[in-house]
């Protein structure tokens, strides 16, 4: 069976590894002026031929490349994990200035947490006016309740679902105030 991303294979990889390299240099030009990491890890990945058809059915489109890269907007996907809030904003700045790179949509799911308790900050960019590429910028705690709440999503009957939901809810909510607080305590340390 012929690729759902027809030919464009090449071009979303090409992409991917533009943007890697951009986002290493950014990383090591702000470790190089302030001394410290902004970014914790960076993964990126093509979605995989399989997921994307099932993301095509999932939403009624036809299993086609116009579906895959102009209806669907994250088969090239990054996820940047940052130290603190400040960093992802910081990072989110940087993306959005380069030439190329025009901003599509954004969620801020930081500063307007989900109800339940998710937290990070995601955008679109269209790069080089055909390709779009989806960033989820997190700290690391937001990314660790993410991995861990994504766990509940495959875990079929699940005993006291509501407490767990209750729970993990507060624990995101812990989180963002400790996220604050580290936050706090690098600024002194820095000034
Ligand atoms: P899609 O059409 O599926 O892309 O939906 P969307 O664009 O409305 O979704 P959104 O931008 O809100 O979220 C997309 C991605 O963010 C998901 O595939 C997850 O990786 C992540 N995400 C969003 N909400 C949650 C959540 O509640 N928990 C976890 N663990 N991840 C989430
Ligand atoms: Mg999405």
């Amino acid at each position: 069976m012929e690729s759902i991303y027809g030919e464009h294979l090449p071009k979303l990889e090409e992409i991917r590894l533009e943007m890697e390299n951009r986002i290493s240099k950014i990383r090591e030009e702000i470790r190089e002026n302030v001394g410290m990491d902004t970014i914790e890890h960076c993964l990126s990945r093509i979605k995989s031929e399989e997921s994307m058809r099932e993301k095509c059915r999932r939403k009624h489109l036809p299993e086609t490349a116009e579906s895959a890269l102009k209806i669907i907007h994250d088969a090239i996907g990054f996820r940047i994990v940052c130290a603190f809030v400040d960093d992802v904003y910081t990072i989110r700045d940087r993306l959005t200035a380069f030439e190329d790179c025009k901003i599509i949509k954004e969620k801020d799911y930081i500063r307007h947490a989900k109800s339940n308790g998710y937290r990070s900050y995601h955008m679109i960019l269209q790069v080089r006016g055909a390709y779009y590429v989806e960033f989820q910028l997190r700290t690391i705690s937001m990314d660790t309740w993410a991995a861990l709440e994504h766990h509940l999503k495959y875990k079929k009957e699940i005993k006291n679902e509501e407490l767990i939901i209750q729970e993990l809810k507060r624990c995101a909510d812990e989180l963002a105030s400790t996220d604050i607080t580290m936050q706090t305590i690098r600024d002194m340390i820095l000034e």
